[in-house]
């Protein structure tokens, strides 16, 4: 692999601590770094050297080797400094940005910029990197990693990707959503296109209904600045919700390339129905004593609804969303209910109408489960429900949806990145469901949500799975 620079912008984040070095650190075990890779973690806060690697080599595993850890930390430098720039001369952040970059490396080195800071950041870390010329792409590649929430609605993310494309091209954007790198998910491309068994099945003549859930037993773990003026449709709706949506119902792509699997992301995304009246919001109880909350916060921190895709494959199967924060499970699935049978054969028996159901588990265990008929051994005839499951070998050697796209960030592979018309697909989506003023249900926390998400499903006489 091509030796490059990774700069994380925000290197005490909780981010780049929860999710950024433990994953490179796995790459790095798995021998997937370049041997002469340097790591430049940026903050503002002033740290001497030992406290530098000290906060880093308080993120890694405490069963690693040490001889490993040391040759992890040896790859890591740190700068101070605002990232809005405002330190005049050789003080400034991008100033010794540029020095430690110009020593270090080769004349052309490739460069990977990380943004794990506040968004609010990105126009002025912009701004500076261009004017030092730390954006130009003169032999070596620079790419920029660039995370969510992209924009709060359809108007400002596009003022976001002008704002991009005015320092940087397309090719060196990732847009990052962690859940198209989390290993299930894109198993689920490979259940569905590797295996003929599953194709003919996946439209309106056989799926009664998909629901997608993601729901957690955490609340928002003092992230009150960022999560009160998001809200929880905006934090994993608009993104991760909607990105399992699309990958389990896109038609096939015409070839396994960014270009094909990305058209068939946005054709889905593109189609999705809005609808407003078919939403219900909810907020824990005790969320407004959370810090960094308003009082007075209308900030949902659970939301569910219906939605229907309108194309010729989907049209007419209902779609239901949900997740929330502080419930009483933590899960994130995605379950295809098909049709109840339709034949007659067993209908005097106990169990007949039980439809087939495709459940692809993300979160916490990974695998992928289909239950199914069968006769209960017995010399009575009776039916049993019974599941077909593929499972892991060990839940330890799936690699990190970060680690997945690290790598292909690095390798310069987007397919698993959003691109602008994605973003602004699904912000077309959501736009409509968050104008729409709704009642916010309070719900206790430890219970599964507001009691009108379960009648949601009710009126359509379905239950959540
Ligand atoms: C993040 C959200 O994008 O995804 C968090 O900001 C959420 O609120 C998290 O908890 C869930 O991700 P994962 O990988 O833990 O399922």
């Amino acid at each position: 692999m091509e030796s490059f620079t990774l700069i994380i912008l925000g290197i005490t984040s909780n981010l780049a601590h929860k999710n950024l070095l433990p994953a490179l650190f796995a790459l790095d075990q798995k021998g997937l770094l370049p041997k002469s890779m340097h790591i430049v973690g940026v903050a503002r806060r002033e740290l001497s050297s030992n406290e530098f690697h000290d906060l880093i080599a308080g993120t890694l595993p405490t069963n690693a080797e040490s001889q490993q850890k040391e040759g992890f930390l040896s790859r890591f430098h740190y700068i101070s400094g605002y990232f809005e720039g405002m330190e005049s001369g050789e003080k400034n952040l991008y100033s010794k940005l540029k020095k430690f970059l110009d020593s270090h490396g080769e004349a052309c080195d490739n460069k990977l910029y990380y943004l794990a800071t506040y968004p609010n950041l990105y126009p002025a870390i912009f701004f500076a990197l261009d004017k030092f010329g730390l954006n130009t792409q003169n032999c070596g590649w620079v790419r920029l990693m660039i995370e969510k929430p992209l924009g709060s609605n359809l108007e400002t993310a596009k003022a976001l990707d002008t704002l991009l494309h005015k320092y940087f091209s397309e090719d060196q954007i990732y847009r990052m959503d962690h859940y198209l790198g989390k290993e299930t998910v894109q198993n689920l491309l490979t259940f569905r296109f590797a295996n003929s068994l599953l194709s003919p099945l996946m439209n309106k003549d056989y799926v009664d209904n998909i629901q997608i859930t993601a729901s957690e037993k955490i609340g928002i773990s003092g992230r009150g600045g960022y999560y009160d003026l998001v809200g929880a449709l905006r934090d994993v709706g608009q993104n991760h919700l909607l990105q399992m949506l699309a990958v389990a119902t896109m038609e096939l792509p015409q070839g396994f390339s960014n270009e094909s699997i990305t058209k068939e992301r946005i054709k889905v995304l593109g189609s999705l129905v809005p609808k407003p009246d078919r939403v219900v919001f909810g907020q824990y109880n005790g969320y407004l004593y959370e810090d960094k909350v308003s009082p007075e916060s209308k900030t949902e921190t659970f939301f569910a609804l219906e939605t229907e895709i309108n194309n010729d494959t989907w049209k007419g199967v209902p779609i239901f969303l949900r997740s929330g924060k502080s419930l009483d499970q933590t899960f994130t699935q995605i379950v295809i209910v098909f049709k109840k049978p339709s034949d007659k054969l067993f209908s005097h028996l106990e169990l007949s109408s039980e439809p087939n159901i495709l459940t692809f588990k993300i979160k916490p265990e990974e695998g992928i489960a289909f239950s199914i008929l069968t006769k209960k051994p017995d010399i009575k005839f009776r039916l049993q429900s019974n599941l077909l499951e593929f499972h892991y070998p060990e839940q330890s050697i799936i690699p990190e949806a970060y680690e997945h796209l690290l790598h292909d960030a690095l390798i310069g592979d987007p397919t698993f990145f959003t691109d602008a018309a994605e973003i602004e697909a699904e912000w077309s989506f959501i736009d409509p469901i968050l104008t729409k003023k709704q009642p916010i249900y309070v719900y206790e926390p430890g219970s599964p949500g507001p009691e009108e998400a379960t009648k949601l499903l009710s009126s359509t006489g379905r239950e959540w799975i």
